[in-house]
């Protein structure tokens, strides 16, 4: 049987080295606040940053304890959530393999990231197999685990969906056995023709109408019938809904709210851009990042009136400052009654403060690096369980068990 998906999160990373700010407020939290609400897989997808760095796969390696470090460090609890690297299954590579046979080519050509990515990377040759198949790993890596509910920025949504057909087409294949209908007019038989006749009409209420009520019935009927057994039981459920069974259930994306995490620049807090604040930054550091950003240039001299919405201090103020702080701000700045390092203060404050437990939980990690190791092991391990029992079910209806 598939886990119950419903319950279920799976959200990967690839592996980029150490994080910053931008992470943390965009996804971190997000998974931090996730893990106690669902069963929580969360792992790093080395294979998709090969799809792209094949050329120079060296610094991958480092990368993904550097990541792993952080993301302990920032609250994901491997006691709620499992986390594992990704090639440490290697199953996935095998229902992607196998997802892949029954994959039409355009589906992959006609994903948005494809084209936009070549285009961006122009200085990488993307033209490459695994980088077109890229979002149907990534389909495996969510199906492996029935995983209902996908947590994921804008740019993935689309590999979301293209999930959601993989799903479909995948259990409109293999869900259901040869003879599928006559196994069920069969088992139909056997409920004795009144029963029959009921089952027959509550089907049609719900194919033809959608009724949900009768469905519920229907599945009581079913239930109640005693000289049937287990497998024709499933089989009238599944004739009932209209397809076979669900061997992959389809996830649905889970749109992470864009970060309001500005960059030292004012621009998106990204390492491309070079003005980030790293999770595990110095104090020193944050506070000279801070001091030396630019503000209004109009505030020349201290007695020159600025515009907050001219200054990316200001869009700091909004993610760190309380409204009394920020009306100090909007007041002060305006009729140059505050300096800009005086303004720039309690932001220094705020984020050293944010970061202090954050970094001394790094510290303990990156002071015992076996536990670190440990602790991913252990998440192989469960994930691992989990990849093989939904290989079990996909090689079955695949023809593939060889028994
Ligand atoms: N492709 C994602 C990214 O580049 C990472 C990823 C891989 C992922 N597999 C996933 C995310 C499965 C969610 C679910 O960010
Ligand atoms: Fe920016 Fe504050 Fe200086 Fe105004 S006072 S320009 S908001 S740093």
């Amino acid at each position: 049987m598939a886990a119950n998906s419903e319950q279920r999160v799976l959200s990967g990373m690839r592996p980029t080295g150490k994080l910053h700010l931008g992470h943390y407020h965009g996804v971190l939290k997000n998974w931090v606040k996730l893990q106690h609400e669902y069963e929580c897989f969360f792992f790093i997808a080395d294979w998709h940053a090969l799809t792209t760095h094949y050329e120079d796969p060296h610094i991958i390696e480092e990368s993904v304890w550097d990541m792993v470090i952080d993301w302990l460090a920032a609250g994901v609890n491997p006691g709620s959530a499992t986390c594992f690297i990704q090639s440490r299954v290697p199953e996935h590579a095998e229902l992607h393999l196998l997802l892949s046979m029954m994959t039409p080519l355009p589906w992959l050509e006609r994903v948005p990231s494809f084209k936009d990515q070549q285009e961006k990377l122009r200085e990488r040759d993307l033209a490459t197999y695994g980088f077109l198949g890229y979002p149907l790993l990534q389909s495996a890596d969510i199906l492996m685990y029935s995983a209902g509910h996908v947590p994921v920025g804008a740019d993935q949504v689309s590999h979301v969906e293209l999930t959601r057909e993989v799903a479909r087409r995948f259990n409109h294949l293999y869900g259901r056995d040869p003879g599928f209908e006559e196994q069920a007019l069969v088992a139909m038989k056997k409920m004795g023709k009144k029963a029959a006749k009921i089952y027959q009409q509550l089907k049609n209420q719900f194919q033809e109408q959608g009724d949900q009520e009768a469905l519920n019935r229907a599945r009581a009927l079913i239930n109640e019938q005693q000289n049937i057994s287990i497998n024709e039981r499933e089989r009238l459920v599944g004739f009932l809904e209209g397809g076979g069974k669900v061997i992959l259930p389809e996830p649905q994306a889970l749109l992470t709210p864009e970060s309001k995490m500005p960059g030292l620049d004012g621009q998106k807090m990204s390492k491309s851009y070079g003005n980030t604040i790293a999770l595990r930054e110095e104090p020193e550091v944050v506070e000279q990042k801070i001091r030396t950003m630019q503000t209004d240039p109009a505030r020349i001299r201290l007695t020159d009136p600025g515009d907050p919405g001219k200054c990316p201090v200001w869009q700091l103020h909004e993610v760190y400052s309380d409204s009394q702080t920020c009306e100090w701000v909007q007041e002060g700045c305006r009729s140059a009654g505050i300096g800009c390092l005086e303004c720039k203060k309690p932001v220094i404050d705020a984020v050293i403060e944010e970061l202090k437990p954050i970094r001394q939980r790094a510290q303990e990690y990156e002071n015992n690096p076996e536990l670190v190791r440990g602790i991913i092991a252990e998440g192989n391990e469960a994930a691992r369980n989990e990849a093989r029992e939904t290989l079990e079910r996909v090689r079955e209806v695949m023809g593939l068990q060889y028994r």
